[in-house]
């Protein structure tokens, strides 16, 4: 008989910004303003990310499109791009991701696409550390993952090359 294999993934669901310690409502709000400057000219859609790393370093990320659509780059890689460009070997402590539309001011549930979650793998599986992942969710809620496991299990890193 076929055996099941269960994977429990756990998420701090916060209600609002009070909830947040005081470092992950820095990041949040370094994300909402890198947010605020996306080059989103075509969606109009604008993405901001922020990363902690080990010495207290904060790194921002935004969206930047391109007239040649698959030329632009997400929010979350742009920023973990310059990341290890700027700072090769410094452990990334978290990262937190925010989104809005350009016509409005409140900010949407952010859920990081497919190749943005393979690419914080990529430097978690690098780092032997987790990476605690901190998501705008509705309603000004906040979703805090403990890992980057936690956005992409069963993932292909390394190990299975
Ligand atoms: N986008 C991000 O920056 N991060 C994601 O994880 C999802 C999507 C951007 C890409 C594009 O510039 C815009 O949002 C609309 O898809």
């Amino acid at each position: 008989m076929a055996s099941e294999l269960n994977i429990n993934i756990c998420i701090d669901v916060l209600d609002s910004a009070e909830e947040l310690t005081q470092q992950e409502r820095e990041a949040m709000e370094m994300a909402q303003q890198a947010a605020s400057d996306a080059y989103a000219p075509y969606s109009n859609f604008l993405v901001g990310a922020a990363l902690v790393l080990e010495d207290g370093t904060m790194f921002k990320g935004s969206n930047q499109e391109n007239a040649a659509y698959p030329s632009g780059l997400c929010a979350e890689r742009t920023a973990l791009f310059a990341m290890s460009a700027h700072h090769p070997n410094k452990k990334i402590r978290m990262i937190a991701v925010t989104a809005r539309r350009r016509s409005e001011q409140h900010f949407l549930p952010a859920m990081p696409c497919g190749a943005c979650r393979q690419v914080m793998a990529e430097y978690e599986h690098k780092q032997h550390e987790a990476i605690p992942v901190l998501l705008q969710g509705p309603d000004g809620k906040f979703y805090r993952l403990r890992s980057v496991g936690d956005l992409l299990p069963f993932q292909f890193n390394k190990e299975h090359l």
